[in-house]
């Protein structure tokens, strides 16, 4: 099956050409950046208009990268539309479920919608002929970005229970509010990043930063373990009152001060993961989603998988944030709602195992 992916689930415009579910194809990503940079933040408005304008020559792009510029020659190869369906903004959901409509309408092609978590998930198996399903299972998944943190057990493929998240901020918010206070700009991420990376590796623990912890009785959706679950705004108003008394004012203290917050996160989220490995018999821990990126992470959890012997699968760096070649992968494993998918409307509190 060669499946035509679309992703427009937040700020980034994207499709791709997935074949077999792990070949990709071809890949395009028009990020919405830097009009969102002004804000600090994405403005809704503005992601759905912009996905409205770029999304028809993206999806040309996607096909005339994988098969040619003949577009109607292009357009025979594909098998199937996938598309987002939620979690994300209805605003932007909306622009790509449509566009997946009226194209599989037009051509007669099957239309399939899946779950955005679960494509960050299996983002970690594009590009990876080596990759066999059936070693990575019981896995544990670990999906953290902009929008979302959270641990989901998967005992087989297509089997998800959510059993930890964050309660509030997801850890890229954490990043971005951080890089705001430092005056690093938007996103945050990858400025934390940059600026820890200038510090000596003692800076980490310079400044006791809190660890996201929460009330061990904070009632809990069921299936949610607290031990599992955390929270990053103490973590901000903490960075707040430290740069009160401190102020971050030449570019070591800043250096030092992105360190400590940053791992302050990374003990947050692998101390997480560190329980969630210990509570199941897992093969494989498997890490998408724009976060994913961060270098300290990225080391943290490579020792932590190794310490407890899982196979760690981390999302090649371009499908760490969100992309298209994610859906269009995730449906060509089978995944998602094929019947009846043309009278779906976007669902943007989505849940995962839903
Ligand atoms: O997955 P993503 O592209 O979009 C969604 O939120 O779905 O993730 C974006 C988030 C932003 O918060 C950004 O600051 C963060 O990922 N991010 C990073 C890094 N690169 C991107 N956070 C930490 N370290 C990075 N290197
Ligand atoms: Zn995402």
């Amino acid at each position: 099956m060669r499946i035509l992916g679309i992703e427009t689930s937040c700020d980034e415009t994207a499709a791709a050409i997935v074949e077999g579910g792990t070949r990709v194809l071809s890949s395009v990503i028009y990020s919405q950046v830097p009009l969102h940079r002004p804000y600090g933040g994405v403005v809704p408005e503005i992601a759905s208009r912009s996905h409205l304008e770029k999304i028809p020559g993206i999806i040309r792009e996607a096909l005339a990268a994988a098969f040619g510029d003949d577009l109607e020659a292009a357009w025979k190869q594909v098998d199937a539309v996938a598309v987002t369906y939620g979690p994300g903004l209805a605003s932007s959901l909306i622009v790509g479920l449509s566009a997946a409509k009226g194209l599989a309408l037009a051509l007669g092609k099957p239309l399939i919608a899946v779950n955005h978590m679960e494509g960050h998930l299996h983002s970690v198996r594009l590009d990876r002929e080596d990759l066999a399903a059936a070693d990575l299972y019981p896995q544990l998944g670990f999906a953290v970005s902009g929008g979302h943190t959270c641990f989901i057990d998967c005992p087989r493929p297509g089997e998800y229970h959510l059993i930890g998240q964050t309660l509030d901020d997801a850890a890229g918010e954490a990043f971005d509010k951080a890089a705001k206070l430092l005056g690093l700009g938007y996103p945050g991420g990858p400025a934390i990043d940059r600026e820890a990376k200038k510090a000596p590796p003692e800076a980490r623990a310079a400044i006791a930063f809190p660890r996201g912890r929460i009330d061990p009785a904070h009632p809990l959706p069921p299936g949610l373990r607290a031990g599992l679950c955390l929270s990053f705004s103490g973590l901000k108003t903490a960075l707040m009152h430290h740069l009160r008394r401190d102020p971050a004012d030449t570019p070591e203290k800043i250096a030092v001060v992105a360190a400590s917050y940053q791992e302050a996160i990374v003990r947050a989220l692998a101390e997480r993961c560190d329980l969630a490995l210990q509570s199941g018999s897992y093969r494989s821990l498997a890490v998408g989603g724009g976060v994913s990126l961060n270098a300290r992470l990225r080391e943290t959890l490579t020792a932590l998988a190794a310490r407890r012997g899982v196979k760690l699968l981390l999302a090649p760096p371009q499908y760490c944030g969100d992309n298209a070649a994610m859906i269009a992968g995730l449906a060509g494993t089978g995944a998602g709602i094929r019947q009846g998918a043309l009278a779906l409307d976007v669902v943007p509190n989505l849940e995962i195992s839903q």
